[in-house]
C-alpha cells in the first residue's frame, strides 16, 4: 500500500470531498493517531465484521458485498499480523488505514462498510473492546499475585515478625498475617476490575456520529456478536463516554499504589539493617562499583511505575474535564495514557508476583526483631487488666514504668526479674512471663481477623475458595 508522501497535497481520500487540498504537514502530525492506535487493529476488524454481518442480515447491504468485506478484512488481519501491512500517517488512524486497504482489495463494496456508523462509535467500540480485554488480563494477573501471597502466608502462618505503626515496632504479628493484608488489598483491586468489566459491558456500535441512524440496524445483534451484555442506551453519551478508560486508570492507580507500598516494604526488608528477606538473584541486581551490593531494582521500579500510572489517570481526567458532548478530537488522547498504564501495570504485577514467590524469608531475623522494642508491652497491660483487675488506663501506666525500668537495665520486658516487676506492681505473679513472649502474644490475638496463626489460617482458607 502506498504511503503516498508524494501525494500529501491531495485531499484525504476518506473524507476529502469538500477539501481542495491536503493537510499541512504539521496538521497531519498533530492529527494522526496511527502511531499508537494501530494496536486496535484486531478490535477494529472484529467490530467491522460484526457490523457488516448485521448490515447484511438487516438487508442494508447485499450478502455478496458482506462476503467480500469479511474476506477482505480477514486478509488485512493476516497482512497486519505477518508484518506486511504498510500503515500510512496520511490516513490518520487505524480505522481509515483498514478501510482504505479494503477498498484496494475488494473495490467499491468496501465503501458500503461505513453505512450506519461513524468513526465516533467505531473508536468507542474498538477502545472499549481493548480495555475490556486488558481488564480480563489484569484480573488473571492479580489472581496470580494473590495466589503467591496465599502460599507464602500458609508457609509462614506461625512466623513471628514485628508489626509496625509509624514504622516503629508496635506489636508482634505473624508474617502470614502481614501477607494476608496484601491479599485483602489485591482482592479489593480484583473486585474493582470485575466491577469495571460489568460497567463497561455495553456495545457502542450503532450510535453512529452521535444521533443514531435511520437505517434499520440491529444493535442487539452486534452487541451479542461482540460479546457485550447489550447495546448502550443513549447515542450521545455513547460517543462522549470514556468512563471505561477512566475506571481502568482509577483501578490501575489504586493497584499501583498498593504495589508501591509493598515495593517499599521489600526495599526496607531487604536492607542489611532489617534483613527480613533475601531477594532472589533473579529479581535483584549488583552494583558496578560495590561488589557487596545486591539492589532491589525490581521493587524500586515497581514503586516508580506508580508515578506513571497515576499520571495517566490525571492526564485523562484533565483531557475529559470540560469537554462538551459529544465527541471531540481531544478524546484521541485517551489511548496512549491507557496503553502506557496497562503496560506498566502488567509489568509491575508480574515482577511483584515473581519477587513474592522467590524471596527468602529470614525467620530468625524476624523473630529477633519481633522480640525487641518492648513489643509485648500491650500484653503486659492486658494481663494486668485480666489477672489483677486493673482498669486499662492504670495498667497502661504500670506497664510504662516496667518499660522504663527495662530500658534502664538495657534488657527486654521478659528479662526483668519477678522482683523487678513486683516492685512496680505487687499483684504481678510469675504467670505474667507466659504472656511476655512474642509467640504467646501472637497466639493470644484470636479476635476475628487477628494475627493468631489459627485466625490467619481461617482467612487463608476463605480466600482459597474465592479465586
Ligand atoms: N482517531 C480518532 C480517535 O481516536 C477516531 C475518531 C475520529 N472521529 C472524528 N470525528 N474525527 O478519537
Amino acid at each position: 500500500m502506498a504511503d503516498g508522501n508524494s501525494e500529501t497535497k491531495s485531499s484525504n481520500q476518506m473524507w476529502g470531498g469538500r477539501f481542495a487540498s491536503g493537510p499541512d504537514a504539521i496538521m497531519e502530525e498533530i492529527n494522526a493517531s496511527i502511531g499508537f492506535d494501530k494496536k486496535l487493529y484486531g478490535q477494529d476488524i472484529r467490530g467491522s465484521i460484526a457490523h457488516a454481518t448485521m448490515l447484511s442480515h438487516q438487508g442494508i447491504i447485499s450478502a455478496e458485498d458482506k462476503d467480500k468485506i469479511v474476506h477482505g478484512l480477514n486478509t488485512i488481519l493476516s497482512e497486519i499480523e505477518s508484518g506486511q501491512f504498510e500503515f500510512s500517517r496520511r490516513l490518520e488512524d487505524i480505522h481509515m488505514n483498514i478501510e482504505a486497504r479494503l477498498a484496494t482489495l475488494i473495490g467499491p463494496a468496501a465503501g458500503r462498510l461505513h453505512t450506519a456508523r461513524s468513526r465516533n462509535d467505531q473508536v468507542a467500540l474498538d477502545f472499549r473492546l481493548w480495555v475490556k480485554e486488558e481488564l480480563q488480563r489484569t484480573e488473571k494477573a492479580l489472581t496470580g499475585l494473590i495466589a503467591a501471597f496465599l502460599d507464602r502466608a500458609e508457609e509462614h502462618a506461625e512466623t513471628v515478625m514485628p508489626g509496625f505503626t509509624h514504622l516503629q515496632t508496635a506489636q508482634p504479628v505473624t508474617f502470614g498475617h502481614h501477607c494476608m493484608a496484601y491479599v485483602e488489598m489485591f482482592g479489593r483491586d480484583r473486585s474493582r476490575v470485575r466491577h469495571a468489566i460489568e460497567h463497561m459491558d455495553e456495545s457502542p456500535i450503532g450510535a453512529a456520529a452521535l444521533a443514531g441512524t435511520g437505517f434499520p440496524i440491529d444493535r442487539h445483534m452486534t452487541a451479542s456478536a461482540l460479546g457485550f451484555a447489550g447495546p448502550t442506551r443513549n447515542s450521545i453519551d455513547t460517543v462522549s463516554d470514556r468512563d471505561f478508560a477512566l475506571e481502568f486508570l482509577s483501578m490501575a492507580s489504586i493497584t499501583a499504589t498498593h504495589l508501591s507500598r509493598l515495593a517499599e516494604e521489600i526495599v526496607i526488608w531487604s536492607t542489611p539493617q532489617f534483613g527480613f528477606i533475601r531477594l532472589s538473584d533473579a529479581f535483584s541486581t549488583g552494583s558496578s562499583i560495590m561488589p557487596q551490593k545486591k539492589n532491589p531494582d525490581a521493587a524500586e521500579l515497581v514503586r516508580a511505575k506508580t508515578g506513571r500510572i497515576n499520571g495517566s489517570l490525571i492526564a485523562l481526567l484533565t483531557v475529559m474535564k470540560g469537554l462538551p458532548l459529544a465527541y471531540s478530537k481531544d478524546m484521541q488522547e485517551d489511548k496512549e495514557q491507557v496503553f502506557d498504564a496497562a503496560e506498566s501495570l502488567e509489568l509491575a504485577v508480574a515482577a511483584m508476583t515473581g519477587m513474592v514467590r522467590d524471596m527468602t524469608i529470614r525467620t530468625d531475623r524476624m523473630r529477633a526483631a519481633a522480640g525487641s522494642g518492648y513489643s509485648t508491652a500491650t500484653d503486659l497491660a492486658d494481663w494486668l487488666v485480666r489477672e489483677a483487675g486493673l482498669p486499662f488506663r492504670d495498667a497502661h501506666h504500670v506497664t510504662g514504668r516496667a518499660v522504663a525500668l527495662a530500658e534502664q537495665k538495657t534488657c527486654d520486658l521478659a528479662d526483668l526479674s519477678l522482683e523487678d516487676l513486683q516492685s512496680i506492681h505487687p499483684q504481678i505473679t510469675a504467670k505474667v512471663f507466659d504472656v511476655l513472649t512474642v509467640e504467646a502474644s501472637v497466639a493470644s490475638r484470636t479476635s476475628f481477623g487477628g494475627t493468631a496463626p489459627n485466625e490467619v489460617r481461617k482467612q487463608i482458607a476463605w480466600w482459597r475458595t474465592r479465586n
